[in-house]
């Protein structure tokens, strides 16, 4: 079977990429890049141009083998009222004395944004072994890719799970099959608000060289 066969698109044969590109402003993008919240998001979203540019780009993550082991599933529109019925339905399930209004939140969910890109965690069987745990890893990438470059579109993003993300009637309105589960919501629109920076992790603390023997 050759890539195209397997869903590739061919790289064109002249496209010579570089090792290392030192870009200051993409340090210093990543370096201010935080997500945004769901609530202070607007219209517009993405056009689709825009959108399959972020998709071009999220997919661009590191993948043992080249399994894809991912795949996306973009509301927009009425899809996303009509999705957030199915939401309202498990909820109101789950809960049935909850009031109105929260049953109505679960109802919007998908409405915060003007556009939401669920990502889809598919394994592949691979016979040359790379396992599961790396391609979940993988997943996790295309979702960090996505917000890059979401923001860097000029987009507001978030990434979530919530419940829906763990639950079996939600993955069958999904349409999951058995070996898939859902590694998030990623939520792009137009930011309402500037984030502020949020506390970060003390690295010192968490990095050590690593020695043979060390000191017990
Ligand atoms: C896998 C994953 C799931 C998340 N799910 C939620 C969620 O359900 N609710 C939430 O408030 N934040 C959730 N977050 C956190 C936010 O997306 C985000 O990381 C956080 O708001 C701030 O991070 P940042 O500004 O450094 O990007 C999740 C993050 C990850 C990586």
């Amino acid at each position: 079977m050759d890539n195209t066969q397997r869903g590739f698109t061919q790289p064109n044969k002249d496209a010579k990429l570089k090792a290392a590109d030192p870009n200051p402003s993409v340090l210093k993008f990543m370096a201010k890049r935080r997500s945004a919240l769901v609530r202070a998001m607007t219209a517009p979203g993405p056009n689709p141009e825009q959108l399959a540019l972020i998709l071009r780009l999220a997919a661009r993550a590191p993948d043992h083998r080249k399994l894809f082991p991912w795949r996306f599933l973009v509301f927009k529109g009425k899809a996303r009222a009509e999705f957030g019925a199915h939401l309202a339905e498990f909820f109101k399930a789950d809960c049935p004395d909850a009031p109105l209004d929260r049953i109505e939140f679960e109802r919007c969910r998908f409405e915060r944004a003007p556009l939401v890109v669920g990502v889809v965690s598919s394994p592949k069987e691979c016979p040359r072994g790379t396992p599961k745990w790396e391609q979940e890893l993988s997943v996790g990438a295309v979702c960090m890719n996505m917000l890059l470059a979401a923001r860097a579109s000029g987009f507001a993003a978030q990434w979530l799970t919530e419940w829906y993300a763990f639950d079996g009637r939600v993955d069958g309105v999904l349409g999951l099959q058995d070996n898939e589960r859902m590694a998030g919501f990623i939520y792009i629109g137009t930011g309402s608000e500037d984030p502020m920076e949020r506390p970060r992790p003390n690295l010192d603390k968490l990095t050590q060289n690593w020695r043979k023997n060390p000191p017990t």
